[in-house]
Protein backbone atom coordinates (compact mmCIF):
# COMPACT_ATOMS: atom_id res chain seq x y z
CA UNK A 1 0.00 0.00 0.00
CA UNK A 2 1.75 3.39 -0.80
CA UNK A 3 2.34 5.47 1.72
CA UNK A 4 -0.24 8.73 2.42
CA UNK A 5 1.45 11.59 2.58
CA UNK A 6 0.80 13.46 6.26
CA UNK A 7 -1.25 16.50 5.94
CA UNK A 8 -1.48 19.00 9.15
CA UNK A 9 -4.65 19.30 10.45
CA UNK A 10 -5.15 23.29 9.66
CA UNK A 11 -4.89 22.52 6.23
CA UNK A 12 -7.09 19.98 6.20
CA UNK A 13 -10.28 20.07 4.26
CA UNK A 14 -13.70 17.40 4.64
CA UNK A 15 -13.26 14.93 1.29
CA UNK A 16 -16.29 14.42 -0.36
CA UNK A 17 -18.43 11.56 0.45
CA UNK A 18 -18.46 10.19 -3.39
CA UNK A 19 -14.20 11.03 -3.45
CA UNK A 20 -13.53 9.17 -0.48
CA UNK A 21 -15.77 6.35 -1.29
CA UNK A 22 -13.40 6.19 -4.97
CA UNK A 23 -10.57 6.46 -2.58
CA UNK A 24 -11.25 3.13 -0.66
CA UNK A 25 -12.40 1.26 -3.67
CA UNK A 26 -9.16 2.16 -5.06
CA UNK A 27 -7.00 1.72 -1.97
CA UNK A 28 -8.65 -1.68 -1.76
CA UNK A 29 -7.98 -2.95 -4.96
CA UNK A 30 -4.41 -2.04 -4.64
CA UNK A 31 -4.03 -3.13 -0.70
CA UNK A 32 -5.61 -6.53 -1.66
CA UNK A 33 -3.72 -7.01 -4.78
CA UNK A 34 -0.27 -6.03 -3.10
CA UNK A 35 -0.76 -7.27 0.62
CA UNK A 36 -3.25 -10.61 0.05
CA UNK A 37 -2.57 -11.43 -2.86
CA UNK A 38 1.70 -11.09 -3.24
CA UNK A 39 1.56 -13.70 -6.34
CA UNK A 40 0.91 -12.13 -9.40
CA UNK A 41 1.04 -13.66 -12.59
CA UNK A 42 3.04 -11.79 -15.46
CA UNK A 43 1.81 -10.97 -18.97
CA UNK A 44 2.77 -13.28 -21.25
CA UNK A 45 2.11 -12.32 -25.12
CA UNK A 46 0.25 -15.29 -26.74
CA UNK A 47 -0.35 -16.95 -23.57
CA UNK A 48 -2.42 -14.77 -20.81
CA UNK A 49 -5.24 -14.66 -22.81
CA UNK A 50 -8.67 -14.98 -21.46
CA UNK A 51 -8.89 -19.00 -21.82
CA UNK A 52 -6.08 -19.04 -20.01
CA UNK A 53 -6.61 -16.45 -17.34
CA UNK A 54 -10.26 -18.94 -16.70
CA UNK A 55 -8.14 -21.52 -16.52
CA UNK A 56 -5.67 -20.06 -13.60
CA UNK A 57 -8.61 -18.39 -11.90
CA UNK A 58 -10.27 -21.98 -11.60
CA UNK A 59 -7.49 -22.65 -9.25
CA UNK A 60 -7.16 -19.22 -6.90
CA UNK A 61 -9.76 -16.93 -8.15
CA UNK A 62 -8.13 -14.00 -6.72
CA UNK A 63 -4.68 -14.41 -8.56
CA UNK A 64 -3.97 -10.22 -9.41
CA UNK A 65 -3.10 -11.08 -13.50
CA UNK A 66 -2.33 -9.33 -16.51
CA UNK A 67 -3.84 -9.38 -19.88
CA UNK A 68 -1.22 -9.75 -22.71
CA UNK A 69 0.06 -6.41 -24.47
CA UNK A 70 -2.66 -4.84 -26.22
CA UNK A 71 -1.11 -2.35 -28.62
CA UNK A 72 -2.85 1.13 -28.16
CA UNK A 73 -3.15 1.38 -31.70
CA UNK A 74 -5.15 -1.86 -32.64
CA UNK A 75 -6.85 -1.27 -29.49
CA UNK A 76 -8.10 2.36 -30.05
CA UNK A 77 -8.86 1.53 -34.17
CA UNK A 78 -10.73 -1.48 -33.00
CA UNK A 79 -9.07 -3.90 -35.11
CA UNK A 80 -11.39 -6.74 -35.78
CA UNK A 81 -8.35 -9.45 -35.99
CA UNK A 82 -7.32 -8.70 -32.60
CA UNK A 83 -10.12 -10.67 -30.27
CA UNK A 84 -8.52 -8.93 -27.14
CA UNK A 85 -10.12 -5.80 -28.15
CA UNK A 86 -13.10 -6.93 -27.10
CA UNK A 87 -12.59 -8.34 -24.24
CA UNK A 88 -15.12 -7.67 -20.98
CA UNK A 89 -13.29 -7.75 -17.63
CA UNK A 90 -16.25 -7.28 -15.71
CA UNK A 91 -16.57 -10.81 -15.00
CA UNK A 92 -13.04 -10.64 -14.42
CA UNK A 93 -11.97 -9.09 -11.05
CA UNK A 94 -8.19 -8.05 -9.90
CA UNK A 95 -6.88 -8.07 -14.12
CA UNK A 96 -4.83 -5.38 -15.03
CA UNK A 97 -5.09 -4.63 -19.06
CA UNK A 98 -1.40 -4.03 -20.72
CA UNK A 99 -1.53 -1.47 -22.71
CA UNK A 100 1.99 -0.70 -25.18
CA UNK A 101 2.64 2.31 -27.80
CA UNK A 102 4.65 5.43 -27.80
CA UNK A 103 1.92 8.15 -28.12
CA UNK A 104 0.62 9.53 -25.09
CA UNK A 105 -2.94 10.62 -26.27
CA UNK A 106 -3.54 7.11 -28.23
CA UNK A 107 -2.11 5.21 -25.19
CA UNK A 108 -4.81 7.71 -22.84
CA UNK A 109 -7.52 6.75 -25.26
CA UNK A 110 -6.58 2.87 -24.90
CA UNK A 111 -6.96 3.31 -21.57
CA UNK A 112 -10.29 4.82 -21.07
CA UNK A 113 -11.35 2.12 -23.30
CA UNK A 114 -10.08 -0.48 -21.01
CA UNK A 115 -11.69 1.18 -18.10
CA UNK A 116 -14.64 1.19 -19.72
CA UNK A 117 -14.41 -2.69 -20.53
CA UNK A 118 -13.68 -2.99 -16.48
CA UNK A 119 -10.04 -3.52 -16.27
CA UNK A 120 -9.27 -3.75 -12.70
CA UNK A 121 -6.62 -1.48 -13.76
CA UNK A 122 -3.63 -0.08 -16.58
CA UNK A 123 -0.47 -1.25 -16.66
CA UNK A 124 1.95 0.65 -19.31
CA UNK A 125 4.47 -1.76 -20.82
CA UNK A 126 8.14 -0.60 -20.24
CA UNK A 127 10.23 -3.52 -20.77
CA UNK A 128 9.58 -5.63 -24.04
CA UNK A 129 12.63 -5.91 -26.05
CA UNK A 130 11.72 -7.10 -29.20
CA UNK A 131 12.46 -5.24 -31.73
CA UNK A 132 8.98 -4.32 -33.19
CA UNK A 133 7.89 -2.92 -30.19
CA UNK A 134 11.18 -1.24 -28.65
CA UNK A 135 13.22 0.30 -31.22
CA UNK A 136 10.71 0.44 -34.59
CA UNK A 137 8.01 1.67 -32.47
CA UNK A 138 9.47 3.64 -29.84
CA UNK A 139 7.48 1.43 -27.14
CA UNK A 140 7.96 -1.26 -24.76
CA UNK A 141 11.69 -0.92 -23.45
CA UNK A 142 12.63 2.27 -25.26
CA UNK A 143 10.54 4.18 -22.58
CA UNK A 144 13.78 3.40 -20.34
CA UNK A 145 16.41 5.29 -22.49
CA UNK A 146 13.55 7.88 -23.41
CA UNK A 147 12.64 8.91 -19.03
CA UNK A 148 10.70 12.35 -21.12
CA UNK A 149 8.49 10.45 -23.37
CA UNK A 150 7.97 7.42 -20.37
CA UNK A 151 6.47 10.73 -18.29
CA UNK A 152 4.80 12.16 -21.03
CA UNK A 153 2.57 8.77 -21.52
CA UNK A 154 2.20 8.26 -17.91
CA UNK A 155 0.61 11.78 -16.79
CA UNK A 156 -1.57 11.01 -20.55
CA UNK A 157 -2.73 7.55 -19.35
CA UNK A 158 -3.42 8.76 -15.20
CA UNK A 159 -5.30 11.50 -16.05
CA UNK A 160 -7.48 9.55 -18.49
CA UNK A 161 -8.92 7.36 -15.60
CA UNK A 162 -10.00 6.63 -12.52
CA UNK A 163 -8.87 3.04 -11.72
CA UNK A 164 -4.91 2.95 -10.79
CA UNK A 165 -2.32 2.78 -13.42
CA UNK A 166 0.80 0.33 -12.93
CA UNK A 167 4.05 0.03 -14.93
CA UNK A 168 6.06 -2.83 -15.94
CA UNK A 169 9.97 -2.37 -16.15
CA UNK A 170 12.90 -4.10 -15.92
CA UNK A 171 16.38 -2.41 -14.58
CA UNK A 172 17.58 -0.66 -17.63
CA UNK A 173 18.48 -0.30 -21.38
CA UNK A 174 21.86 -2.36 -20.91
CA UNK A 175 24.20 -2.48 -18.20
CA UNK A 176 26.00 1.17 -18.39
CA UNK A 177 21.69 2.02 -18.03
CA UNK A 178 20.91 0.88 -14.60
CA UNK A 179 18.47 3.57 -13.84
CA UNK A 180 15.22 1.91 -12.98
CA UNK A 181 14.96 3.58 -9.80
CA UNK A 182 15.14 7.19 -11.69
CA UNK A 183 11.81 5.84 -13.86
CA UNK A 184 10.18 4.48 -10.53
CA UNK A 185 10.59 8.07 -8.71
CA UNK A 186 9.01 9.44 -11.99
CA UNK A 187 6.52 7.05 -11.99
CA UNK A 188 5.71 7.99 -8.43
CA UNK A 189 5.22 11.89 -9.81
CA UNK A 190 2.83 10.97 -12.50
CA UNK A 191 0.88 9.16 -9.75
CA UNK A 192 1.48 5.28 -10.97
CA UNK A 193 -0.10 3.20 -7.74
CA UNK A 194 2.74 0.57 -8.20
CA UNK A 195 5.57 -0.99 -10.17
CA UNK A 196 6.72 -4.55 -11.72
CA UNK A 197 10.18 -5.08 -11.87
CA UNK A 198 12.15 -7.23 -14.20
CA UNK A 199 16.05 -8.24 -13.14
CA UNK A 200 16.65 -7.94 -16.34
CA UNK A 201 18.30 -5.20 -19.02
CA UNK A 202 16.81 -4.65 -21.96
CA UNK A 203 20.38 -5.67 -23.54
CA UNK A 204 20.06 -9.31 -21.32
CA UNK A 205 16.71 -10.38 -22.91
CA UNK A 206 15.78 -13.57 -20.82
CA UNK A 207 19.18 -14.56 -20.46
CA UNK A 208 21.50 -14.54 -17.80
CA UNK A 209 19.84 -14.76 -14.04
CA UNK A 210 17.24 -12.38 -13.11
CA UNK A 211 19.20 -10.18 -10.41
CA UNK A 212 16.65 -8.13 -8.14
CA UNK A 213 17.93 -5.40 -6.18
CA UNK A 214 17.27 -4.54 -2.77
CA UNK A 215 14.17 -1.98 -2.49
CA UNK A 216 15.11 0.99 0.06
CA UNK A 217 12.73 3.58 1.47
CA UNK A 218 13.40 6.05 -1.18
CA UNK A 219 11.41 4.32 -3.56
CA UNK A 220 7.87 5.25 -2.47
CA UNK A 221 5.53 3.21 -4.75
CA UNK A 222 5.10 -0.86 -3.96
CA UNK A 223 7.25 -3.30 -6.11
CA UNK A 224 6.38 -6.26 -7.52
CA UNK A 225 9.44 -8.75 -8.19
CA UNK A 226 10.08 -10.58 -11.22
CA UNK A 227 12.44 -12.64 -12.75
CA UNK A 228 13.36 -16.47 -12.60
CA UNK A 229 10.34 -17.14 -9.83
CA UNK A 230 8.84 -20.08 -9.27
CA UNK A 231 8.91 -21.82 -5.75
CA UNK A 232 8.07 -20.85 -2.26
CA UNK A 233 11.57 -20.18 -1.77
CA UNK A 234 11.65 -17.38 -4.61
CA UNK A 235 8.87 -15.43 -3.44
CA UNK A 236 9.96 -15.38 0.28
CA UNK A 237 13.47 -14.04 -0.92
CA UNK A 238 11.68 -11.64 -2.71
CA UNK A 239 9.65 -10.33 0.05
CA UNK A 240 12.81 -10.07 2.16
CA UNK A 241 14.30 -7.54 -0.35
CA UNK A 242 11.76 -5.03 0.38
CA UNK A 243 8.95 -5.81 -2.55
CA UNK A 244 5.44 -5.76 -1.87
CA UNK A 245 4.81 -8.92 -4.08
CA UNK A 246 6.40 -11.33 -6.85
CA UNK A 247 5.36 -11.74 -9.78
CA UNK A 248 5.95 -15.40 -11.92
CA UNK A 249 5.71 -15.44 -15.86
CA UNK A 250 7.17 -18.55 -17.43
CA UNK A 251 7.04 -20.88 -14.12
CA UNK A 252 3.14 -21.24 -14.59
CA UNK A 253 3.56 -22.62 -18.03
CA UNK A 254 1.54 -25.73 -17.89
CA UNK A 255 0.87 -25.51 -14.26
CA UNK A 256 -1.40 -22.74 -14.25
CA UNK A 257 -1.86 -24.11 -10.38
CA UNK A 258 1.07 -22.50 -9.63
CA UNK A 259 -0.26 -19.64 -8.06
CA UNK A 260 -2.81 -21.86 -5.91
CA UNK A 261 -0.49 -24.00 -4.68
CA UNK A 262 2.25 -21.14 -3.14
CA UNK A 263 -0.76 -19.25 -1.53
CA UNK A 264 -2.46 -22.78 -0.19
CA UNK A 265 -5.23 -22.15 -1.34
CA UNK A 266 -4.96 -25.58 -3.41
CA UNK A 267 -3.48 -28.85 -4.26
CA UNK A 268 -1.12 -29.58 -7.72
CA UNK A 269 -4.24 -31.36 -9.56
CA UNK A 270 -4.32 -35.08 -9.94
CA UNK A 271 -6.67 -35.19 -12.68
CA UNK A 272 -4.26 -33.09 -15.90
CA UNK A 273 -5.69 -34.22 -18.40
CA UNK A 274 -9.60 -32.81 -17.57
CA UNK A 275 -7.89 -29.30 -17.20
CA UNK A 276 -6.01 -29.84 -20.15
CA UNK A 277 -9.67 -30.88 -21.85
CA UNK A 278 -11.38 -28.00 -20.47
CA UNK A 279 -8.23 -25.20 -20.85
CA UNK A 280 -8.77 -27.05 -24.70
CA UNK A 281 -12.80 -25.98 -25.05
CA UNK A 282 -12.13 -22.44 -23.73
CA UNK A 283 -9.75 -21.91 -26.39
CA UNK A 284 -12.19 -23.69 -28.96
CA UNK A 285 -14.71 -21.15 -27.36
CA UNK A 286 -12.85 -18.07 -27.58
CA UNK A 287 -10.83 -18.62 -31.44
CA UNK A 288 -13.05 -21.45 -33.09
CA UNK A 289 -11.79 -24.46 -33.74
CA UNK A 290 -9.49 -23.25 -36.92
CA UNK A 291 -7.06 -20.72 -35.31
CA UNK A 292 -7.63 -22.38 -31.41
CA UNK A 293 -5.52 -25.96 -32.64
CA UNK A 294 -2.33 -24.57 -33.22
CA UNK A 295 -2.08 -22.16 -30.15
CA UNK A 296 -2.68 -24.75 -28.00
CA UNK A 297 -0.07 -26.76 -29.05
CA UNK A 298 2.43 -24.88 -27.31
CA UNK A 299 0.19 -25.64 -23.89
CA UNK A 300 0.09 -29.37 -24.59
CA UNK A 301 3.67 -29.65 -24.64
CA UNK A 302 3.90 -27.29 -21.15
CA UNK A 303 1.19 -29.77 -19.65
CA UNK A 304 3.05 -32.71 -20.65
CA UNK A 305 6.78 -32.06 -20.81
CA UNK A 306 8.59 -34.24 -18.33
CA UNK A 307 6.15 -36.96 -18.62
CA UNK A 308 6.76 -40.60 -19.96
CA UNK A 309 6.65 -40.63 -24.07
CA UNK A 310 5.69 -37.19 -24.03
CA UNK A 311 7.84 -36.33 -27.27
CA UNK A 312 6.08 -38.96 -29.24
CA UNK A 313 3.16 -37.12 -28.18
CA UNK A 314 3.80 -33.86 -28.99
CA UNK A 315 4.54 -35.04 -32.54
CA UNK A 316 1.33 -36.42 -32.61
CA UNK A 317 -0.39 -33.77 -31.63
CA UNK A 318 1.48 -31.38 -33.93
CA UNK A 319 -0.23 -32.70 -37.05
CA UNK A 320 -3.67 -32.66 -35.47
CA UNK A 321 -6.06 -30.11 -37.03
CA UNK A 322 -9.60 -31.49 -35.64
CA UNK A 323 -11.07 -31.17 -32.16
CA UNK A 324 -12.62 -34.11 -31.77
CA UNK A 325 -9.16 -35.75 -32.64
CA UNK A 326 -7.45 -33.56 -30.29
CA UNK A 327 -9.56 -34.20 -27.79
CA UNK A 328 -9.02 -38.33 -28.24
CA UNK A 329 -5.03 -37.71 -28.35
CA UNK A 330 -5.38 -35.68 -25.03
CA UNK A 331 -7.34 -38.31 -23.15
CA UNK A 332 -5.22 -41.25 -23.98
CA UNK A 333 -1.84 -39.54 -22.89
CA UNK A 334 -3.53 -38.72 -19.82
CA UNK A 335 -6.07 -41.55 -19.21
CA UNK A 336 -9.14 -39.42 -18.76
CA UNK A 337 -12.79 -39.40 -20.78
CA UNK A 338 -13.86 -36.98 -22.70
CA UNK A 339 -17.38 -35.37 -21.09
CA UNK A 340 -17.77 -33.03 -24.44
C1 LIG B 1 6.58 -15.64 -24.23
C2 LIG B 1 6.70 -14.37 -23.41
C3 LIG B 1 5.80 -13.35 -23.59
C4 LIG B 1 5.90 -12.18 -22.83
N1 LIG B 1 4.98 -11.19 -23.01
C5 LIG B 1 5.03 -10.08 -22.22
C6 LIG B 1 4.04 -9.05 -22.36
O1 LIG B 1 3.09 -9.13 -23.14
N2 LIG B 1 4.17 -7.95 -21.56
C7 LIG B 1 5.19 -7.83 -20.65
O2 LIG B 1 5.27 -6.82 -19.95
N3 LIG B 1 6.12 -8.78 -20.51
C8 LIG B 1 6.05 -9.91 -21.25
N4 LIG B 1 6.97 -10.90 -21.07
C9 LIG B 1 7.92 -10.81 -19.95
C10 LIG B 1 7.34 -11.51 -18.70
O3 LIG B 1 6.17 -10.87 -18.26
C11 LIG B 1 8.36 -11.56 -17.55
O4 LIG B 1 8.74 -10.25 -17.23
C12 LIG B 1 9.60 -12.37 -17.92
O5 LIG B 1 9.26 -13.57 -18.56
C13 LIG B 1 10.42 -12.68 -16.66
O6 LIG B 1 9.66 -13.41 -15.73
P1 LIG B 1 9.75 -15.02 -15.57
O7 LIG B 1 11.21 -15.36 -15.38
O8 LIG B 1 8.92 -15.34 -14.37
O9 LIG B 1 9.23 -15.61 -16.84
C14 LIG B 1 6.92 -12.05 -21.85
C15 LIG B 1 7.83 -13.09 -21.68
C16 LIG B 1 7.74 -14.25 -22.43
C17 LIG B 1 8.72 -15.37 -22.19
Amino acid sequence: MPNLPYMPSDQARPIKLNKFLIFCFIGGIISQMTAVNQIFAAPLAGITDRPFRRIVRMFSPNTPMYTEMISCHSLVGAHKNCLRNFDDYRAEPNTGAQIFGADANLMADAAKILQDAGASWIDINMGCPVPKVATRSGAGANLMRDHGLAEKIMRAVVRSVQIPVSIKTRLGWDDAHRDWADLINIATDCGVRFAALHGRTRAQLYTGKSELPVITDDIKIPIIGNGDIKTSDDVRRVLEQGYSGAMIGRGMLGQPWIFGVLTGVCDVPQNIGAIVLLHLEYMLEYYGEKNAIPMFRKHVAWYSAGMPNSADFRIRVNTITSAAELRMEICKFWGCEVNI
